[in-house]
């Protein structure tokens, strides 16, 4: 594969203009390209295509092989790797990874879009002056503001960092389909922010004027920043570590607890017959972010496997102190966006919570749980998200999703 490097080198020596169009005075008679449309008359037409012919002629097709490493022979299933794979990564089968094709064809039949849902509930209830109490417009506020932000910050990262260090065909495809998802679920709250007639400037600024925000959002950029200059490349010890971290990072961090606080709020307002249409656009969401966990999970685990040397004890301990980290960041999101008591739970059954989610994140990946945490606060979220949905490929291949685009699940 070209690496950006050489493609930086190679793109500077390239000259991308169009063929030079045969012409009697160069002087007197421009290229036909730059000439207006008056200008055009049969002749010019016919050096046009003169021009267009010769060029296809002249196209060597060893030049664009060559830059697709290894591609002399057919890929063969041993060939495929997760990261630094040397084969051809325009051919997708024959499939290694059958998990990765899998979610994307489960991904692709969830397919729904923000405008299907009817908010003219949540209108009413919104502009109603006490059709909700503070504490619970705060929570609703506070969301929207979170997450405009940081389903934009996770597929910057798919789009901008991880998809060219996934050298696997069937793995990429599922990421396009999830950064898809991603801008879709942008959407959704850019649609629940207008519906509601919000304070646009208010809600998209949160994430550098609100602390506890912030801070999320700070830390998940903290783990793309590296990945993102162009010219990283994976292929040492050090930098497959870095594209572990940052796949933690985003998957199980991000993803995988910073939701957590604010989807359980979301839904619990829903459970009360409160700002249905929101809580739906929530449920779509949170449908399509369990998948994209599991993807994340299983790209994690299947890099461990072929890469052991990776996963070393001070990774692991870093990875640890991660997935910690994040978890009191949403312990104080939970504080922060419930300072009393509000839809049947506070921030101390949230903070048992996030445990419990954290003790899962852990041993997803296979590192120690962490937390004592006697029993689940919230059953119902768990019957929604961690018992039917939370199936990755390491733990059981069986996933049961519908073939429609139409919840099954409130
Ligand atoms: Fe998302
Ligand atoms: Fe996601």
């Amino acid at each position: 594969m070209l690496t950006w490097e050489e493609f930086d080198k190679e793109s500077s020596g390239h000259d991308f203009t169009p063929a030079k169009i045969p012409s009697k005075d160069e002087k007197e008679q421009p290229s036909p390209l730059d000439e207006t449309k008056e200008d055009y008359n049969e002749s010019s037409s016919e050096n046009i295509l003169k021009a267009v012919a010769e060029d296809l002629e002249d196209l060597d097709v060893s030049a664009g092989l060559a830059e697709l490493e290894g591609t002399a022979a057919r890929v063969a299933v041993d060939d495929k790797a997760m990261i630094n794979c040397r084969a051809d990564l325009n051919q997708l089968v024959p499939f290694k990874y059958d998990w990765a094709w899998q979610k994307y064809l489960d991904g692709s039949a969830n397919h729904w879009m923000p405008q299907e849902v009817n908010m003219t509930a949540d209108i009413a209830l919104w502009k109603t002056p006490d059709g909700l109490t503070d504490d619970e417009r705060l929570i609703v506020k506070r969301n929207l503001g979170f997450f405009s932000t940081a389903d934009s910050l996770v597929a910057n990262n798919l789009v901008l960092a991880i998809y060219r260090l996934i050298t696997n065909p069937e793995c990429r495809q599922y990421i396009l389909r999830q950064a898809f998802e991603e801008a879709i679920h942008t959407h959704a709250y850019q649609y629940c922010i207008e519906s509601l007639s919000m304070d646009e400037g208010e809600i998209f600024n949160m994430y550098h004027e609100v602390p506890s925000v912030a801070k999320k959002a700070a830390w998940g950029l903290k783990y793309t920043q590296q990945l993102s200059d162009p010219k990283f490349e994976t292929g040492t010890i050090e930098n497959d570590q870095a594209l572990l971290r940052n796949l933690i990072a985003f998957y199980c961090c991000l993803e995988g607890i910073f939701f957590y606080c604010g989807f359980t709020q979301i839904l619990s307002m829903g459970r009360r017959n409160k700002m249905t249409g929101t809580c739906e656009q929530f449920q779509y969401i949170l449908r399509d972010e369990s998948m994209h966990l599991n993807f994340g999970i299983d790209m994690i685990n299947q890099i461990k496997l072929e890469n052991p040397s990776l996963w070393s004890e001070e990774l692991q301990q870093q990875a640890t102190q991660m997935i910690l980290q994040a978890t009191q960041l949403e312990i104080d999101y939970a504080r922060d966006t419930m300072p009393r008591g509000v839809l049947g739970m506070n921030a101390a059954m949230m903070e048992e919570y996030l445990q419990f989610i954290a003790n899962r994140r852990l041993a997803q990946i296979g590192l120690k749980e962490q937390f004592n945490v006697a029993e689940n606060p919230f059953p119902w979220m768990s019957e929604i998200m961690d018992l039917r949905k939370e199936k990755n490929f390491f733990e059981t291949r069986v996933i049961e999703y519908q073939t429609g685009g139409a919840l099954t699940w409130d």
